[in-house]
């Protein structure tokens, strides 16, 4: 068995085997491991540009600010939000949608070793390059959360942390009483470093206020934790991983790059979706 038979083509969505380096499907489409052992699974026709998603110099400055650990409370804080039915569970088949270089998936795989078979997907191939580095032990594929190349219901738990949601694509690969986790800023998150970039703050808006269609709402929970950043380069880097990056103003943006230290308040939401039984 190989870490990577439950991948489909993502041309005709049939199974692929592996033989060596290479995964085909019946009809002949094939894919090559790349060097660092990730698989790419994006054709061209789901790419709707030429180098999709966050770029080399993006997954640097995020990899750059994780190594630091100033985020690291935030795994505390997924595995002890984890709902007993699922850690209860021998075996957990999870999907990182969204994983960027690897950070959430390589230290949920550390601290479930064994009980955990992860797959990380990632639409930025710069991510994937990166986080395929980190771990030879999981799965790590370039596709699209809105196309992803795995046959329906495989998933326990499909884990989104400051990505793009495709709910309908993540209950189709979950399982019936699946767990999907999003993992989304709240309404303090960052606030010194946005009182610096913007001139008023706008309020805060909850995702899926409404709900998610075929999920239920279990469990919803906040994290509130402090940290420091002591220089213009963790600063530029911590930025350069928001969406502030591309959303406040100029003046704004030059002000937060001058500082030279930050205290900064991390407000993170944490919210369990089960997958609804089949009826
Ligand atoms: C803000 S980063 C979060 C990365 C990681 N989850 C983390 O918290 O460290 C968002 C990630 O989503 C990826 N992304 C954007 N659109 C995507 C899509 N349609 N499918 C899969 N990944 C996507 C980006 O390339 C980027 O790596």
């Amino acid at each position: 068995m190989s870490h990577l038979d439950h991948l489909l083509c993502p041309i005709d969505q049939q199974p692929l085997t592996q033989s060596g380096r290479t995964l085909t499907c019946s009809a002949n489409h094939s894919y090559d491991l790349a060097k660092t052992g990730y698989i790419n699974l994006l054709p061209v026709q789901n790419k709707h540009s030429k180098d999709p998603g966050d770029s080399k110099a993006m997954v640097a400055a995020r990899q750059n600010l994780l190594m630091t650990g100033v985020y690291d409370p935030i795994i505390q804080g997924v595995l002890d939000s984890m709902p007993e039915a699922l850690t209860a569970k021998k075996s957990i088949k999870l999907l990182d949608a969204g994983c960027g270089e690897g950070y959430y998936l390589h230290w949920l795989k550390q601290a479930l070793g064994t009980q955990l078979t992860g797959t990380g997907l990632d639409i930025s191939k710069w991510a994937i390059t990166s986080a395929s580095k980190k771990s030879k032990e999981l799965a790590w594929v370039v596709g699209s959360n809105a196309h992803i190349p795995v046959a329906s219901e495989y998933f326990d738990c499909v884990v989104c942390a400051f990505g793009f949601p495709v709910e309908s694509e993540f209950s189709r690969v979950l399982q019936s009483e699946g767990w999907l986790l999003l993992v989304e800023s709240g309404p303090q998150h960052l606030i010194e470093l946005r009182n610096v970039l913007y001139p008023e703050i706008r309020p805060f808006k909850q995702t899926f206020e409404e709900g998610i269609t075929g999920f239920d709402l279990v469990q919803a929970s906040s994290y509130q934790f402090q940290f420091h950043l002591d220089s213009q380069e963790q600063i530029g880097n911590l930025l350069s991983m928001t969406p502030h990056i591309h959303k406040a103003p100029y003046a704004g943006r030059q002000a937060a790059l001058a500082l030279t230290e930050i205290h900064l308040t991390a407000d993170i939401s944490l919210r369990w979706f089960k997958k609804q039984g089949t009826p």
